[in-house]
């Protein structure tokens, strides 16, 4: 069964037209956006709205996945999803000064910082920094439990200080016209989540926070890695759902084990405002994204992934003649045709290929041909 239409194809040294117009699209829209940045209140506002229809449907900041590169790609599969970057310490910003954190594309838009801290002071300089840089929302982490973290006394064990995030949170916006939004956790260790949920939320939305992403678990943060934090601590969707009905100005995402696309639009059915989604998009990022647009935003055509490699090329080209390495883009293009014809061909290829330093853009145009030939065999 032949599952995209491969008539698209094209070689990559014709750049897509289709691409070039997308991304030009993207470009001046949010030049426009750009530009209201600096203007009243009222029109700030409406630039809220841009990014909260886009967090109908995220992908979760995930250290180490979530770089540019991989923004990018997923930028390809879905042109109107909120991407996040990884996290990135405001300490680090501040001051390491490590900017090079900040480096993105102008096609990765709408995309939205995610920052790790506890004091306010630094938070709203790292913010500052990160608006200055041309992110769209600056968020807070409020549920990363590993210890590296926990010593910096951020993360999840915030979710123990909701005064301090309040404190945060406003620190943050007063220095930023974006909107300042929290990730968090349903509560940590022995914390019971029905009762310290409210009290974390109600402090967030005090000081102006409009928006916040729940994952529907606790951490534990002694005994569990935070790998196991991520499956381990039961999932309680439910009470996601009660603190909407209970906060209904708050425009409250769910994450955790969301794993198709399916199950996205049922929690928006079902009344959330977004859905953040993490290891799915990241390992199938096709069966989450490429649908997206048409699925949960109403518009937009499905991406065929065939396309969206040939996509890549001329940005593969442009980064490694900047320095980059190959397989530090299409380490994240294993999952591309993850389930389909080919799947397997095109992940050794590449991920066995990859890494030779004179690999470039016709090592993925050779796995590339390998999933053509498998999928019209099938
Ligand atoms: C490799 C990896 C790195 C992660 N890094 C972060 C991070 O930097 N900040 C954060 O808030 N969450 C981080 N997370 C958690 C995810 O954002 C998400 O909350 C979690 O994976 C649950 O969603 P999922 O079941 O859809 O994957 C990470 C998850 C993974 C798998």
């Amino acid at each position: 069964m032949e599952r995209w239409n491969l008539a698209d194809e094209k070689c990559y040294t014709m750049p897509s037209v289709l691409h070039a117009v997308a991304l030009d699209t993207n470009r001046r829209a949010y030049a426009r956006k750009t530009v209201k940045m600096t203007t009243p209140d009222n029109q700030e506002n409406s630039r809220f709205s841009d990014v909260r229809r886009a967090a109908r449907l995220s992908v979760a900041p995930m250290m180490d996945w979530t770089d540019r590169h991989c923004r990018y790609l997923h930028r390809l599969l879905s042109h109107q999803a909120l991407l996040y970057t990884e996290m990135v310490t405001s300490p680090a910003l501040v001051r390491g000064g490590a900017l090079h954190l900040l480096d993105h594309s102008p096609e990765e838009h709408p995309v939205a910082l995610q920052l790790g801290g506890s004091d306010p002071q630094e938070l709203g300089a790292a913010a500052k920094i990160g608006a200055q840089a041309g992110y769209d929302e600056i968020n807070l982490n409020c549920g990363c439990p590993s210890d590296r973290v926990q010593s910096g006394a951020f993360g999840a064990i915030l979710m123990q200080s909701p005064d301090l995030v309040a404190d945060c949170v406003a620190a943050m916006r007063a220095e930023v016209a974006v909107e300042v939004t929290v990730k968090c956790r349903i509560g940590v260790d022995e914390q019971e989540p029905r009762d310290i949920l409210p009290v974390f939320l109600e402090k967030i939305q005090a000081v102006g926070c409009q928006r916040v992403t729940i994952h529907a678990r606790k951490a534990w943060l002694k005994g569990l890695s935070p790998k196991e934090n991520r499956d381990i601590p039961p999932l309680d969707y439910a009470l996601v759902h009660e603190m909407k009905t209970a906060f209904p100005d708050l425009h409250i995402s769910i994450n955790g084990g969301i794993a198709t696309l399916d199950a996205a639009r049922a929690q928006l059915d079902q009344g959330l405002d977004g859905v953040m989604v993490g290891r799915a998009a990241y390992h199938q990022p096709s069966d989450i994204l490429s649908e997206a647009d048409a699925v949960i935003f109403g518009s937009g055509v499905p991406r065929n992934p065939f396309e969206v490699v040939e996509q890549m090329l001329p940005y593969i080209e442009r980064e490694l003649s900047k320095g980059a390495r190959l397989h530090q883009i299409s380490r994240h293009m294993l999952g591309l045709f993850a389930g389909r014809p080919g799947a397997r061909a095109w992940r050794r290829m590449l991920s066995e290929g990859a890494n030779r330093p004179s690999a470039g853009p016709d090592l993925v145009q050779q796995a590339l041909a390998q999933v053509t030939r498998q999928a019209i065999a099938v």
